[in-house]
Formats: C-alpha cells, sequence, structure tokens
C-alpha cells in the first residue's frame, strides 16, 4: 500500500506509477477529484485526479474501489483525454458499490464554504464532503443504482428533499429538480457500463491468486478524517485502514504500506501547519518545488520537514517503509532547518498532541542539518548523493521510525534511488 505521509501532495503519483510495472492491480480506496497526480512519463506529463496512477501501465488493471466518490463527468473527460493521447483505459475496473459525486452535491460544497466565510475548511469544491456525508447519512447514490432508474428516482428525491429546503432557505438558492438530475445521471449509465465490477471480488481473487495488488491513498495521513487535523480534513480515510473497508479486504491481506514523505513539508487549504514558512525560505520551496496544487490550482502554503508528523504517520499506518520524495528541491541551502519537537506553551512535546488547541499553539523546535549545493538529480544510488545530503537522509529516518527505501531526486520517472524493493 502506498500513501501520503504529510498532508497530501507528497509525489504518491511518481511513487505509484514507479511501481505500476510490477504490479497487477491499482486500487483507489478513498477520496475523488479532490486529489492530483502529476506523472511524468518520458516527456509526457500527466496530470491524474479521480484515477489511479496505475492506469498508465499497460500490463496493470486500474480499480476505483468502493471507498472513493466519483464524479461520472469527470472520470469520463478523464477517459477520453487519455484516450486521445493514446493510452489504453479499457482495463478500467469501477466498483458498483462506490458514491456518485451528483451535481447537487458539487453545489452544496461551494455554497457550504461561502457559507462558512472566515471559517472555511478551503476544500476542493468538488462535493467530496457532502457526497461523503450522504453517504453516512444513507441518502446517498450509488453506481449500480444508475441501472435501475426507478430506484434511482426515489433516491434523488429522498436527497433533495432536504437538500432543497436547505438551498433555498438557508441558503438563497434555487432548488434542484430531481427529474433534471435524474436524467443527467442515467445519460452517464451507459457510458460507465463497460467498467461496473464487483471489485471486492476481483481483488480478492487477485490476491488469492498471488497477484500483486497495489493499494493507492489520496491525500494525506493529516487530511485523514479521523486521524488528521480535524476539522481541516478530507472527508475520507486515507489513512492505512481506510483501504480495508474502501476496497473491502481483510488487514491480514497487507503485507507492506509505504508512506510517501516529501523532504520538507506542504499543505493546501487551512488549517494548523507548525512548520509553515512566511518568508524567502518558504516562498523558494514555492518556487523550486513547483508546488501549486495539481487539482484546484492553489499555491501550497510551505514549510520545513516536521519529524514529529512523520511518527505519527508511521505509528498510524504502521508504515514499513518509506518514499523521500523531492529532495533535489533542497539543494542550494547551507544549513537545512528540520523539526524534532513542538514547545506547546512553554513545554518540549515529542509527540503529535491530540488535543487540537495542543497543535494549534505547537512552535517548531529546531535542530540544523548542514546542506549541499551539487546537483543530485543525476545520482542513480545512494553513495551517489553528497555527504551532506546522505545525512539528511539518515537523520530523517532515524527520526520519523521506519527505513527510507526510496529517494526522489526529480521528477522524472527515473530520477528515483531505489534502496530496497517494495515488492
Ligand atoms: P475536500 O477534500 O475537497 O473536502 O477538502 C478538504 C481539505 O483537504 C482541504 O484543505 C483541501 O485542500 C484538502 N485536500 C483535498 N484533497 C487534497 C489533495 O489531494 N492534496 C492536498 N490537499 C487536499
Amino acid at each position: 500500500m502506498l500513501l501520503g505521509a504529510q498532508w497530501g501532495d507528497e509525489g504518491k503519483g511518481k511513487a505509484t506509477d514507479l511501481l505500476g510495472g510490477s504490479v497487477d492491480y491499482v486500487v483507489r480506496y478513498q477520496g475523488g477529484n479532490n486529489a492530483g497526480h502529476t506523472v511524468v512519463v518520458g516527456d509526457q506529463k500527466y496530470a491524474l485526479h479521480l484515477l489511479p496512477s496505475g492506469i498508465l501501465s499497460p500490463g496493470c488493471t486500474p480499480v476505483i474501489g468502493n471507498g472513493v466518490v466519483v464524479d461520472p463527468s469527470v472520470l469520463l473527460s478523464e477517459l477520453s483525454g487519455l484516450n486521445e493521447r493514446g493510452v489504453d483505459t479499457s482495463k478500467l475496473l469501477l466498483s458498483g458499490n462506490a458514491h456518485i459525486i451528483t451535481p447537487y452535491n458539487v453545489t452544496v460544497d461551494k455554497v457550504t464554504e461561502r457559507f462558512l466565510g472566515k471559517r472555511k475548511i478551503g476544500t476542493t469544491g468538488r462535493g467530496i464532503g457532502p457526497t461523503y456525508a450522504d453517504k453516512i447519512n444513507r441518502v446517498g447514490i450509488r453506481v449500480q443504482d444508475l441501472y435501475d432508474e426507478s430506484i434511482l428516482t426515489q433516491k434523488v428525491e429522498a436527497a433533495l428533499d432536504v437538500k432543497n429546503q436547505i438551498l433555498t432557505k438557508l441558503y438563497n438558492r434555487r432548488a434542484i429538480a430531481v427529474d433534471q438530475v435524474v436524467e443527467e445521471l442515467l445519460d452517464y449509465a451507459d457510458k460507465l457500463a463497460p467498467y461496473v465490477a464487483d471489485t471486492v471480488l476481483v481483488i480478492n481473487q487477485a490476491l488469492e491468486e498471488d497477484k500483486v495488488v497495489l493499494f493507492e491513498g489520496g491525500q494525506g495521513t493529516l487530511l485523514d478524517i479521523d486521524h488528521g487535523t480535524y476539522p481541516f480534513v478530507t472527508s475520507s480515510n486515507p489513512t492505512a485502514g481506510g483501504a480495508c473497508t474502501g476496497a473491502g479486504v481483510g488487514p491480514t491481506k497487507i503485507s507492506r504500506v509505504i508512506g510517501i514523505l516529501k523532504a520538507y513539508t506542504t499543505r493546501v487549504g487551512a488549517g494548523p501547519f507548525p512548520t509553515e514558512l512566511f518568508d524567502e525560505d518558504g516562498e523558494a520551496l514555492r518556487r523550486i518545488g513547483g508546488e501549486r496544487g495539481v487539482t484546484t490550482g492553489r499555491d501550497r502554503r510551505c514549510g520545513w520537514f516536521d519529524a514529529v508528523i512523520a511518527r505519527y504517520a508511521t505509528r498510524v499506518n504502521g508504515l514499513t517503509d518509506f518514499f523521500l520524495t523531492k529532495l533535489d528541491v533542497l539543494t542550494g541551502w547551507e544549513q537545512i532547518p528540520v523539526c524534532v519537537a513542538y514547545e506547546i506553551d512553554g513545554k518540549r512535546v515529542e509527540e503529535l498532541p491530540y488535543s487540537q488547541t495542543d497543535f494549534h499553539h505547537a512552535k517548531p523546535v529546531y535542530e540544523m542539518l548542514p546542506g549541499w549545493s551539487e546537483d543530485i538529480s543525476k545520482a542513480k544510488s545512494f553513495s551517489d548523493l553528497p555527504k551532506n545530503a546522505q545525512s539528511y537522509v539518515k537523520a530523517l529516518e532515524e527520526m520519523s521510525g521506519a527505513p527510507i527505501s526510496a529517494i526522489g531526486v526529480g521528477p522524472g520517472r527515473d530520477e528515483t534511488i531505489q534502496i530496497n524493493s517494495f515488492l
């Protein structure tokens, strides 16, 4: 399994794609088109939002699991965009139990954020939260509902009953017509039909046949609805346990859990971020690291590496390995600060506090590590790295609690140092 160890955008696309050649199935288990993966293959750059990155590896079957929320229009346009570029997408499997992001859920996401004003979450505005809310409220629409018009109509009616009251009376918006929504959704039914499958059965059969199945988390550990910086989180479980429910596999079936860890830290949207930089270093990380959201185009907030967060990610996910990404971005700093603990109300704290108030008060305690100035993008093995870069990686590994098994030294597919095999 691969997942983000920080606030998302750690470079998971590259890690998944790197493994793509050796895995048989790549499964997304949560989130929706709020995610954004950039994958560089040769001179081609692909931005994927909903599709698993494995879609770019010919031998691999990409799967959208039951825990994902699916905007059909986004899925279809992502597929046709890839087809136009010659990518074969016919192997895709879509869970019939996945929930659909309906047009009214996108509307609700946007108007709620506007209504919250200064207290807004900074969502991606893609309808993710309202769709998961409908799922938990048991008024969600699932992919399988597209194939039973009468059931679909009843369900849309039930969902809009309350929503239209809220939209008209609270938000002063126009009511949404049931027929219009049903018609739009039915229009997707035939187009999606070739992909719809019992993905739980397919995945478990594949595991029984000793096929390599890779579960791919969207977002990151600290955006997890249970284990993240609530309420500034996404509405699903990107942490390792989410793969069990979101794909329908037992925990005993998962052998490796790889945390993708950026050599510094970024975050999109609102919420606490202890090592955030507001000076020219932050600006430089943003510029050199190209830290702009793939999905929203928003500038990412940037800061130094936070080992407290990395240790937390190791714990809540049971990480067996790290993939350290974007080490090359740190080239050129004379000294690199790394946050080793927090100071909270005058006390030194080594572990992430469970209390949101404490986390909001957390000030980073930094240790300075010596930097390097040599270009590292051509490094093929750990020993090719300058000594100070090696020490930086070793220090991070020691503080974070799991071995760093691969290091990204540039955006390209081959700009990676593999230390231990992931399989
Ligand atoms: P939502 O997932 O659109 O509801 O947004 C909730 C929070 O998660 C916001 O702060 C978003 O910026 C953040 N978020 C959602 N998806 C991603 C992602 O793929 N990378 C980084 N942040 C994300």
